[in-house]
């Protein structure tokens, strides 16, 4: 069933265990992430980046198929669609308008002033119609579609807990060292940072750049108070790594779904993987 973010990640939080982000590019993408959560009895956070909804058709195509989807597959499981960097106080109320259940607004490149301003006007608006807020301070390193970032910026501990006072957002994504896409060598993630601003704020924290952290690394995070991780390249990957394959087995193929249908069964193996890895299995 459709649901917002906040009563999956209370309990996350509450039991010692995150929830996943995957994030989602098209009709096939969605069947895995949804067939993997529903396996696994997982609740599912479905990540849409602008860009993704932009290729998707927009924002009520998105929700179309993911409502659709959802009741062909029989998904029982709590299943949240979320605004991935939502860019602007309009984009989120747009993404809310057209059946989103959660919102990000990543304001982190604005002054922090301006950070708190904007993510209270998307709060209220969101709240409002029970839809809840992702917000972000500091810097992820690393390109995602539109986010491109030239460096990594730690978040100010003290930052955090005044944002998260005069926002009344439901959790927070405090830069800490993560990167999106491949990371050069090992993160380096700041545990202590991540303790601290758990213990102040009292609220799920988000890790995105979940691909390439390895295992020892996340269960930390997920000990300290991350309750919901971001996962998307190494989806992207698994996908066209079959998708090649495929093609490389065949010269004479061209039905789209004989190359198709192999990078969806990588998407929903990754997913079970990640799930597990996460704790988030039999916690729907
Ligand atoms: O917002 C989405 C994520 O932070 C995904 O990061 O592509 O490195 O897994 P990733
Ligand atoms: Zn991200």
């Amino acid at each position: 069933a459709l649901e917002s973010m906040k009563g999956m990640l209370n309990k996350a939080l509450k039991e010692g265990y995150a929830v996943g982000q995957f994030n989602i590019n098209n009709l096939e993408w969605t069947q895995a992430i949804l067939a993997a959560a529903q396996e696994e009895q997982s609740p599912v956070i479905l990540g849409v980046s602008e860009g993704a909804a932009r290729y998707m058709g927009g924002f009520k195509v998105v929700t179309a198929i993911v409502k659709s989807l959802i009741e062909e597959m029989k998904v029982t499981v709590p299943v949240a669609i979320h605004l991935d960097h939502g860019s602007s106080v309009d984009k989120c109320k747009q993404a809310i308008d057209a059946g989103f259940t959660s919102v990000m607004i990543d304001a982190s490149h604005d002054p922090f002033e301006e950070n708190v301003r904007i993510t209270s006007e998307v709060v209220a608006y969101a709240h409002e119609r029970g839809v809840s807020v992702e917000a972000e301070l500091g810097t992820v390193g690393g390109q995602e579609d539109d986010v491109v970032a030239d460096g990594v910026i730690y978040a100010d501990p003290k930052e955090c807990k005044e944002l998260v006072e005069r926002t009344g957002i439901d959790c927070l994504a405090p830069a800490l060292g993560s990167v999106h896409g491949p990371y050069k060598g090992e993160p380096k993630l700041g545990f202590k940072e991540m303790e601290e601003i758990c213990q102040t704020i009292q609220l799920p924290l988000v890790l995105h750049g979940g691909t390439g952290i390895p295992t020892e690394q996340i269960k930390k995070s997920v000990s300290l108070g991350t309750a919901k991780i971001n996962v998307n390249t190494e989806n992207q990957i698994a996908f066209t790594k079959a998708a090649r394959a495929a093609l490389a087995a065949d010269a004479e193929v061209y039905d789209p779904r004989k190359f198709i249908t192999p990078g969806r069964e990588a998407i929903k193996a990754t997913v079970i993987g990640k799930i597990r890895e996460f704790g988030s299995s039999n916690k729907a």
